[in-house]
């Protein structure tokens, strides 16, 4: 396995590689792997001849008031676990390398970026899509494979390809979870013991999202009611959001049906925030 720095070696890498009739998967990361990155590894695998992992914690998506400083790191231990999947090449460039002297381009999408996380985390997705385009563009791969955690990213990614004519197939992946519900995130290591309590609250609450609409409650008035009690019973968590919405558009729903996902967001102790999402008639979709 390779690991290459610059943004220039790693296109070399790739077109070489296109050259003699490999084909390429990617999966975006921003470091400190666990079983879900894994997971996106071993679904890219099976996509293509190659994959590409990269790890950047891309400075451009985060807030002044976030948690840039506090997101963590250890490039030992990632080599250490992707060694351990079929990735023929991590691309780790640092922030100097991918956003040199004079840069100044961004790649937005309007909409779909105004609702959930783009609410309270302005500028976030535009970090997010100018990052990606330029993987895409280094790397120029087949596919790429991202995580359905991250379900608002996934559809304004899935948006930017289509709307830039990016000729990449964009996979997604379930949701991984610990065995007590609790959706893997880098961002769980800096729960402590109470946090890590009060971080239940959100696959919980998307439990019982699932039960009450199963026992025929519909209006989202009724249910957002619900769920946020029950997450504000766990001591320490303060609501960003609990939306129900639209899975392509993202547009708020009032009634849940089956094209309905519950999206949520909430800050434990202040510190951590943590997303999770689900569809709230499971069975309904694909
Ligand atoms: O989902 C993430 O880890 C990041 O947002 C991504 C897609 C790697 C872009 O920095």
């Amino acid at each position: 396995m390779e690991i290459i720095k610059s943004p220039e070696e790693m296109h070399a890498w790739a077109r070489a590689r296109a050259l003699s009739g490999k084909t390429i998967s990617l999966v975006p990361t921003m470091g400190f792997f666990h079983e879900g990155h894994l997971s996106l590894m071993r679904m890219a695998a099976k996509q293509c001849d190659l994959v590409v992992v990269s790890l950047f914690v891309n400075p451009t998506q985060f807030g002044p008031n976030e948690d840039l400083d506090r997101y963590p790191r250890d490039f030992e231990r990632d080599m250490a676990l992707v060694q351990q999947e079929k990735v023929a090449a991590v691309f780790a460039p640092t922030p100097d390398l991918m956003y040199p002297q004079g840069f100044q381009t961004q790649v937005s999408v309007a909409n779909l970026t105004t609702h959930l996380c783009g609410q309270s985390r302005p500028g976030h997705f535009a970090g997010v899509t100018t990052v990606v385009s330029k993987l895409f563009n280094i790397i120029q791969p087949e596919v790429a494979v991202f995580g359905e955690k991250d379900f608002q990213q996934l559809a304004i990614i899935r948006r930017m390809a289509r709307d830039l004519n990016i000729p990449v197939k964009i996979v997604s992946h379930p949701i991984v979870r610990e065995a007590d519900g609790l959706a893997m995130s880098s961002r769980n290591t800096n729960l402590n013991p109470a946090n890590r309590a009060a971080a239940l609250s959100l696959s919980t609450a998307l439990q019982l999202a699932r039960e009450r609409v199963g026992q025929g409650v519909r209006s989202v008035a009724e249910l957002t009611k619900i769920l946020e009690a029950h997450i504000l019973s766990f001591s320490g968590t303060a609501i960003d959001y609990v939306s129900f919405v639209d899975f392509e558009t993202l547009e708020p729903m009032t009634v849940a049906e089956a094209r309905t996902v519950l999206a949520l967001a909430v800050r434990i102790d202040g510190k951590v925030r943590l997303i999770d999402n689900g569809f709230v008639i499971p069975q309904a979709v694909g």
